[in-house]
This record gives C-alpha cells, structure tokens and sequence, in this order.
C-alpha cells in the first residue's frame, strides 16, 4: 500500500498504522479480533488491499496478485475499478444522494423502476421496491406474496439459498451452520432441487417423469396446498452450482399455478445478466411472478430489488424500509444497466460460459476426481468426487484444491454446496483469462490429489 493510503488512515486517526504491518497475518488477527463475520475462511484467503487491483486483478496487502474468478462473489459486474464506470461515478460525485427513497420521490429510483420492469421477464404490469441486500429483496417479495395472497406458506428447495436472515433464512437449506438453533420465520414445505447429476428419486434426465415435481405435488395434497409462493433459483448458487432442467422448472412453475401459488425467481445470484439472459428464469422459459435482484445491480454497491405483480402491496405502509435506491446508488445502477445494453454483455457472457465449459469439460476428462461441470454463462460450476464410478462427495478435497488454487496458483475463487468449486468472474473477463483460470485450476487439482 503506497503512503497516500496510509496518510489517509493517519488523518482517519490511526496512527499505528505503517508499512512494516502490511502483511495478511496481521491484519487477519485483527480482523478476527474485531469482526464477527463468519463466512471468512482465513486459513485460504489473505487480507484484501482495498486500495489496488484492476478488472480481474486482485491483490493481497502483501501485493501478491491474483486472477479473480468470484467476481467479488457475483458482486463486481464490471470488475474492479472499472474505468468508464469510475469516470461516472466522479461525475456525479456532487449530486445529493442522502434523499431516503421509501418516504420520499426522487428520479432515479423512478427510473430505475421502470427499466427493471422492463428488462425482467413478462409484459405484464410490475412494481418494484429497492432494499439494500439480495436477503431483503428476497423478503420483500416473500411479504408481498403473503400480502396478496393471504396465504403464509412456502414452497421452497433443498439445496437452496436465499439469504441468513428472517423469512429468507426460513427458505435457505445449503449449509446447517447457516440454520442451526436459529427459529424458522416462516412456514417452508421443502422438496429436493432439481440435481440431476444426483436425481434424488434416481432417475435419468433424458428420460425423466419428473418424479421431483410429481412429488410437490404430493406433498401438497398431503400437507396442505395453502401456498403463497414456490420459490426457486433458476440455477442454484450456494447450494453448489446446480443446473436444473428447464422442464423442472416449468413442472414447478405450472404446479405453483395449478394450485393458485405465486412462483418466485431468485435471480440475486443468477440475474442481471450473468447466465446471458438478464434473469435465469429465462433459460428455461419461465416467468416468474415475483423476481428478487441484488449483488450486480449496485455496482458493487449494496441494493436488491423486489419486482413483483401491481399492487404488488394491498396497502400503504405494508412493507419499506429506510434505504432504497437512493438518487447516487440508482443512477450508477442505471449507468450498468445500460452499459450491459450497450456492450452486448448479455451475448458476451454467454460466449463466455460456453468456452468456459468447454475447457472444463477437456478437464473433466483429464481428473478422475471431477464428476460434473455445469452452468449456465458465467455462473460455473465444478463438482469434485472420490472418483467418477462412485459419484461420493469429495469435501475434503475440494477444500484442499481451492486452497491450492489461491495460495500456490494465485486463483481468487471460492466454494459452493459441499464439494464444488464456484467460477462466477465478472462480465469483462476474456478468453485469456479463462484459458489462465482453466490452467490454474489445472494445476491445483494436480497439486491436490
Ligand atoms: C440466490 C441468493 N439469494 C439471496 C442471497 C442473499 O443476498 P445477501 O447476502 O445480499 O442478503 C444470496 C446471496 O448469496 C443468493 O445467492
């Protein structure tokens, strides 16, 4: 970290701080003394420098770079310190960004509004609240279905995440240690995700009866069909990069209307943009009642959306909360948004994902140990095994080559579901960086087995 940066904690009043403690292990004992995040792994990762780092370039504070292939966990449409982004951002550096967007009007909430309804599935009449995480984004439209609906139940699957807090925690399976002793929000019937690679009622895709929604079915004659919303990733994320077959997920949606339930997209991985269509959903020609949005659509900063059918809320003063939108966060919104549009991104990152795939699938060739790579765009990913035959999870190792990866082959990549590596890089990633991606985890896999 050059002086400036470090001037500038002296001027923030810590005066402690000098070269000699720019390395990971001490701001790491640090953090862990001060933070009670629980999501770091710093046995893996090193302390980020915030004041470095371009595009797909990331470093550490030791200056160790490293290629990025979480796109800041599907945050970072643009990478890092993107430049015609950063150019707008200082142009609109004076506008007055405190205005409270639940209580009061400004534009460009308004407008961002629209161009969401606009972009998202469905010709239909649509509303949108904007909230400041994908959780919340998820909440607001749970509240909504309930409002509309006056049903208090969901649908919801197993693996799946939507969130850690509230009525989202009731809907997230993917991680015990994410539930565990915490009280359920709200009522959730869960049924498995569609995982072919796994088919929990053990059959083939290609010739499925879709036993997985033939038993929703089930379930709900069974349980009860008092259902406000079946709420479903169109590919789910932290559950371990699943792939589910479109003819599932329309199954799904077709029970949902069958038994009078709102169907409900979690697009805040998945969406704007990143499977080559603005949501998920649209891969597999659905359209949801309700989307919720979140990571890319702040530019790295923190906003989700809700979008759900008019009125969306039978009431004033049902459901807000005080940040949304604000006039800085929704123009830098639209400035993506359109930036997508004109950059033909959606196109771009589903190329991407194809030659992104097909590398992987020569490398799945190559190692026993990987079992599937799926994905859809730039949203991958990597299943490792004990072996191909028996299809047994490989926890420990997956660990063990993500760890691999970062440290030795200075990959910045991250886990999802059990034993699967997460490829989720930002939409400016290049051929080149994948063929670099592909060779680094190349040789973390060797490293590892
Ligand atoms: C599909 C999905 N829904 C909801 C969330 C929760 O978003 P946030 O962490 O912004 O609350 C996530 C976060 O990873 C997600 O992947």
């Amino acid at each position: 970290m050059d002086d400036k940066h470090i001037r500038l904690l002296h001027e923030l009043g810590f005066d402690d701080i000098d070269e000699k403690k720019m390395t990971n292990e001490y701001w790491k004992a640090r953090a862990a003394d001060a933070l009670a995040i629980t999501t770091q792994d710093r046995d893996v990762y090193g302390c980020l420098d915030h004041t470095k780092g371009e595009g797909v370039r990331i470093f550490d504070i030791e200056g160790t770079e490293y290629l990025d292939v979480t796109g800041g966990v599907a945050v970072r449409a643009f990478g890092l310190r993107y430049k015609p982004y950063l150019d707008f951002e200082m142009s609109i550096v004076d506008i007055v960004h405190e205005l409270p967007g639940m209580d009061f009007d400004a534009i460009p909430q308004t407008l961002l509004a629209e161009k969401i309804s606009r972009i998202t599935p469905g010709t239909h009449k649509k509303r949108v609240v904007f909230t400041t995480s994908g959780g919340r984004a998820v909440e607001g439209c749970m509240k909504s279905a309930i409002d509309l609906s006056g049903k208090k139940r969901f649908v919801a699957f197993r693996p799946a995440f939507h969130g850690r807090t509230g009525y989202a925690l009731a809907l997230t399976a993917s991680n015990s240690r994410h539930k565990y002793g915490f009280p359920q929000g709200v009522d959730v019937i869960r049924v498995a995700y569609p995982y072919c690679y796994r088919c929990p009622y053990g059959q083939n895709v290609e010739d499925c009866n879709l036993e997985c929604v033939e038993y929703l079915r089930y379930v709900l004659q069974v349980e009860g069909d008092d259902i406000a919303a079946v709420v479903m990733e169109g590919l789910a994320g932290e559950g371990g990069l699943i792939v589910p077959p479109s003819k599932a997920v329309q199954g799904f949606y077709k029970l949902a209307k069958e038994f009078g339930a709102y169907f409900m997209g979690d697009e805040v991985q998945a969406g704007m943009g990143r499977t080559g269509k603005w949501t998920s959903m649209e891969n597999h020609d659905v359209t949801p009642d309700y989307i919720s949005m979140g990571k890319a659509i702040g530019g790295g900063y923190p906003m989700g959306a809700s979008i759900g059918p008019v009125p969306m809320f039978t009431g004033p003063s049902r459901h807000s909360e005080t940040f949304s939108a604000e006039p800085k966060m929704g123009l830098l919104s639209l400035w993506i948004l359109k930036h997508m549009e004109d950059g033909d991104y959606l196109r771009k990152n589903a190329e991407n994902g194809v030659y992104f795939l097909k590398l992987l699938d020569e490398l799945k060739e190559k190692h026993e140990v990987i079992g599937d790579v799926r994905g859809m765009g730039l949203m991958i990913g990597i299943e490792f095994v004990k072996d191909k035959k028996s299809k047994e999870k490989a926890p420990k190792l997956r660990d063990t080559i993500i760890k691999n990866a970062v440290q030795r082959q200075k990959l910045w990549v991250l886990g999802a579901g059990q034993n699967v590596m997460r490829l989720t890089p930002s939409y400016i990633i290049t051929k080149e960086n994948i063929d670099e991606a592909v060779n680094r985890i190349d040789s973390a896999i060797k490293e590892s087995i």
